[in-house]
């Protein structure tokens, strides 16, 4: 089922550019509930505008995200499946926000942010972090999979209330050698709302963060690249 993505925490695709801020998944269909229990659903608030963007849990204390999903607060939800039956759910907030230094809001290059939890996350059977790739797993992986709470259908903005997930095939192509970024091409893959999430491979890593797309037909999906960012990631964590 869906919702309007005016709802407070459940909000859609900001179009800028031309280029659609990611957030929901099309064509996909429910994740077995807290099968992916790195999976955090984010509200993120400048003055008095939310929007809804997803995250993932790297550890206790950080969960990484897209740069254009950078706000003066966050609030984060860990444990969710269902939005209106959150039983154990962690709602936490991040007291430090680590955008990439090269983000590029026009090309989205470097769209990659780590946030610091204020408190640490308690791992459960529904949450649990995830593995980053290696910085030399460089090779292409082919059969990954995306999941978010975002927008399921082009033509509305309504946001998804349960966790959906869709497999995408990475493609190599002019944006993507470009952008230094994965791509993945067709009417399956992230949508408005889906921004942050994860793109999982077949090893169970995350390869890259969903970034943004190209929104007409061929649509392209972006994804910052973990393994490129593998060093500035471990030494933010590191550091802080
Ligand atoms: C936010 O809402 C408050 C209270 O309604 C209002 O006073 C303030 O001007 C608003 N701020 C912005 C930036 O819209
Ligand atoms: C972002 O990229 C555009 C296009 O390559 C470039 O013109 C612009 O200077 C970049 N902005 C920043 C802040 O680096
Ligand atoms: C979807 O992707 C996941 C992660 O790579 C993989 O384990 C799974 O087998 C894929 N499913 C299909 C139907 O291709």
């Amino acid at each position: 089922m869906l919702l309007h993505g005016n709802f407070p925490v459940l909000i859609f695709a900001l179009t800028l550019l031309g280029q659609v801020h990611t957030g929901k998944v099309f064509g996909g269909h429910e994740a077995v509930p807290h099968s992916r229990p790195y999976m955090a659903l984010m509200e993120v608030t400048n003055d008095n505008h939310s929007k809804q963007c997803d995250g993932f849990l790297l550890n206790e204390d950080f969960v990484m995200t897209a740069a254009h999903c950078q706000a003066k607060s966050y609030k984060i939800l860990l444990g969710v499946h269902n939005f209106f039956k959150q039983t154990d759910v962690q709602t936490l907030t991040a007291g430090q926000a680590f955008p990439h230094e090269k983000y590029n809001a026009t090309t989205f290059q470097n769209d990659i942010m780590l946030l610091k939890l204020t408190s640490k996350a308690k791992f459960t059977t529904s949450v649990k972090p995830i593995a980053l790739a290696d910085k030399d797993d460089i090779t292409l992986p082919t059969s990954c999979l995306v999941s978010g709470w975002g927008q399921t259908n082009r033509e509305n903005n309504l946001n998804s209330y349960v966790l959906m997930e869709v497999n995408v095939t990475l493609i190599h192509n002019k944006i993507s050698n470009e952008n230094n970024v994965y791509c993945s091409e067709g009417d399956h893959g992230p949508g408005g709302g889906d921004s942050g999430g994860p793109l999982v491979c077949s090893d169970g890593k995350a390869y890259g963060v969903v970034s943004a797309g190209k929104q007409s037909r061929p649509y392209v999906y972006k994804y910052t690249k973990i393994p490129d960012n593998r060093e500035w990631i471990d030494n933010i964590m590191k550091y802080n």
